[in-house]
């Protein structure tokens, strides 16, 4: 059984990642995940200089997921170039490093100091962060900024590039096209969902920051719906995630069309669940006759419908 995927020219052993920010740096983990047993461990978000993030609460629990505000709170590119990465190096992790930016220079200086380290895989861009050149409205909820961020961040470094898309706008697919035409390897989504939450006694918001992200299992309809939109508009691969707690969801979303999964909230309830989707997934292609887990990809069987 092959369960390795491609994604432009980086080869994976599966198709399983951890999604930024719910992995750490991937070595709060590695007491409990074999690291090189994943297809990728992607880390927390960086930015150049450190970050405190927002003040607390920053999480909340909420009906079928959990609302964060954490402000990307990191140690920034040096720190973890420097204290992080020559262990995850050791460990055999194919590692995805998350960037970040408030300025397109900010996010290809990023890519330029990754470009020389050893053992970085592939950039994913969040595009979710504020451009403060433009009044803090996030890059990736407007098309000329994305294009903008792409193409200089393509410029700047020979790693495979993997946009990662917020769901916060109206068609999500138009931003995966002009990513993919700024010349991404890939595209990753969903990021999460603006939300908020208040407490009614005393009618403050839950968070400090007043509004935050949506994630875990309510999203997980919407995010396959996107997935399914994005890969039927674009030819490079695209990375699903949103939801994902269970092999059956990981298959939704590659039969919806992703080349490959990430999970970010369920790790959080479920710390061992890697070994549970890598299982289940086998399990899957064993009773289907499946081969290669590749096949599966966009196989969605609509009734009525040609497949192409
Ligand atoms: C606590 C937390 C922190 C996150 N930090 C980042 C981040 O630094 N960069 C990023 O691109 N996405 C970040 N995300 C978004 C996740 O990577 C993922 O896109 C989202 O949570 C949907 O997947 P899930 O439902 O499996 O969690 C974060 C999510 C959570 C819950």
């Amino acid at each position: 059984m092959d369960l390795s995927v491609r994604i432009g020219a980086l080869r994976l052993k599966n198709p399983l990642m951890s999604a930024s920010g719910c992995f750490g740096y991937g070595m709060e983990y590695a007491d409990v995940v074999d690291l090189s047993t994943l297809g990728a461990v992607v880390v927390k978000g960086l930015f150049l200089a450190e970050r405190p993030g927002h003040p607390p609460p920053r999480i909340v629990e909420t009906p079928a997921g959990m609302l964060n505000a954490i402000g990307l709170q990191g140690i920034g590119v040096h720190r973890f170039v420097r204290e992080k990465m020559p262990e995850l190096r050791a460990r055999g992790a194919t590692v995805i490093v998350n960037i970040c930016g408030t300025t397109i220079d900010e996010y290809t200086e990023i890519a330029r100091i990754l470009s020389d380290v050893e053992g970085v895989a592939a950039l994913e861009l969040n595009i979710s962060c504020p451009n403060i050149k433009e009044g803090g409205i996030s890059f990736g909820c407007n098309l000329v900024n994305t294009r903008q961020v792409v193409s200089a961040v393509r410029k700047a470094t020979p790693l495979p590039l993997i946009p990662k898309l917020t769901p916060n706008v109206t068609d999500v697919s138009s931003f995966a096209h002009v990513a993919e035409e700024a010349g991404a390897d890939a595209v990753s989504l969903v990021n999460t969902f603006l939300a908020m939450a208040i407490d009614v006694e005393t009618r403050r918001p839950r968070l400090s920051n007043v509004m935050g992200g949506l994630s875990g299992p309510a999203i997980r309809p919407i995010a396959v719906r996107m997935v399914y939109e994005c890969a039927r508009l674009v030819r490079i691969p695209v990375i699903g995630m949103g939801g994902i707690a269970s092999a059956a969801d990981v298959l939704e979303f590659m039969i919806a069309g992703a080349t490959a999964v990430q999970v970010g909230t369920a790790n959080f309830v479920d710390p061992f669940i890697w070994g549970k989707l890598e299982s289940g997934v086998r399990e899957y292609m064993r009773r289907h006759g499946i081969e290669r887990v590749s096949e599966l990809t966009g196989t969605l069987d609509i009734p009525g419908e040609k497949r192409a």
